[in-house]
């Protein structure tokens, strides 16, 4: 991996696009979007910008004087911070918004903010007007390694998270790393499951770099950020080049520990565990089911447990959720994964290598519980 700035491409065909990652490339908005659309500087650019209250001041802010200062039209729109916010009733008020706009086919959708700005924008972007040009701009660690890479955008329903979606590929998506430096703590740490996961579903090497990088990553070092957040794009790009549409089952391995994270999450009531710290648990427990399984020994799982543990990553089941086994089994079995009642597990053979599996009995699922 290189130590500046690195651009990672993302192998779609005619949807492929570029993911340009460094410290302090925020003002290069203008020129980025410009080329990722095939736009010269004489023709016009407008752009629409969707951006949450935590993130409006300074980083929507930065892009839209970016934008302007390089003589594009902008509008910005800011929507309440919060998962709430990603809602049917949102993206109609945001399509209200491009129609005062006057949007067209021209016009691009810049999302400006973490997973929830991104899934809501790119929603909108996907179904307005039949589709829209789409940009991302992610700000959360979370954002930067997972939701913004791949193309799956959608909003929840009152009856289920990310119920309604659609996949539309960004035209491009820029990445200043120096955006994390506003991020809370705890959203920060979050982000560092998905990419501690990286390590165990894809490659070793990268979750050996990890264990040898323990201050850069609590220390939120430049540098470590971003060669940490280029390998996760890379690893990332090369499973959604091979699954886009997730019709072959490889893009499930980004699901390693989230069976378990999701019923965490929900049982947990919103804003007890965030995402991440659900998902942390969450691969322990599935770790622990590899090795009911033969799969994997002690060894693989205190490597987990200490890695995660290093981040300030909780590793435990909360003792409340650990007395609901039931509970918990039926929130799994509500997954989207589960085919036929049978649930489907991504499951570590090695730290860096899984596999999909199903027809595991009720009793094993609920023992790995508890350590
Ligand atoms: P989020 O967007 O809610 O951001 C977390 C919090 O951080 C929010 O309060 C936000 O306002 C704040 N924030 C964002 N950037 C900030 C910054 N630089 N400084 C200060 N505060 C900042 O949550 P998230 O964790 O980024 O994303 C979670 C969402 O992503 C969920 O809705 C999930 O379903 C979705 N997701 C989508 C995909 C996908 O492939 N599309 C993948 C994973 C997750
Ligand atoms: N976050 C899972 C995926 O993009 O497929």
């Amino acid at each position: 991996m290189n130590s500046s700035g690195q651009t990672v491409h993302v192998d779609l065909g005619s949807r492929s696009y570029d993911i340009s990652i460094d410290a302090g490339n925020l003002p290069q908005i203008a020129e980025l979007t410009r080329l990722w659309l095939g736009r010269s500087p004489d023709q016009p650019l407008r752009c629409f910008i969707v951006t949450d209250t935590n993130v409006l001041q300074p980083h929507a802010n930065a892009v839209k004087s970016a934008l302007s200062d390089a003589g594009a039209e902008v509008q910005v729109v800011c929507v309440k911070a919060g998962e709430a916010s990603k809602s049917l009733a949102e993206a109609s008020d945001l399509y209200d918004e491009l129609v005062d706009f006057r949007a067209d086919r021209k016009t691009v959708v810049l999302a400006v903010g973490g997973g929830v700005v991104g899934d809501l924008a790119g929603f909108v972007a996907a179904t307005y007007a039949r589709g829209l040009l789409f940009v991302q701009v992610p700000t959360t660690l979370l954002a930067m390694v997972d939701s913004s890479v791949g193309g799956k955008t959608g909003v929840n329903h009152p009856r289920g998270k990310n119920l309604i979606g659609s996949f539309h590929q960004p035209a491009g998506v820029l990445i200043d790393t120096d955006t994390m430096a506003t991020l809370p703590d705890r959203e920060y740490r979050s982000g560092l499951a998905e990419v501690i996961k990286y390590g165990v579903i894809q490659d070793t090497e990268f979750f050996n770099y990890l264990e040898n990088n323990i201050v850069g990553l609590n220390e939120r070092d430049p540098a470590v950020l971003r060669q940490v957040v280029a390998r996760c794009c890379e690893l990332k790009a090369l499973v959604v080049k091979e699954d886009e549409y997730e019709t072959t089952g490889l893009r499930a391995i980004l699901n390693y520990g989230h069976t378990y994270a999701h019923a965490f999450e929900a049982l947990a009531g919103y804003g007890v565990l965030l995402h991440g710290e659900a998902v942390s648990i969450g691969m322990l427990c599935g770790s622990r089911l590899a090795k009911s399984l033969g799969r994997i020994g002690d060894a693989e799982i205190q490597r987990q447990v200490d890695l995660l543990t290093a981040v300030q990553l909780p590793v435990d089941v909360p003792q409340d959720l650990q007395a609901k086994p039931d509970e918990i089994l039926k929130c799994m079995l509500l997954d989207k994964k589960t085919v036929a009642g049978d649930l489907k597990f991504v499951l570590p053979d090695r730290i860096g290598h899984v596999d999909t599996i199903g027809g595991i009995d009720t009793k094993t699922i609920v023992d790995c519980l508890s350590s």
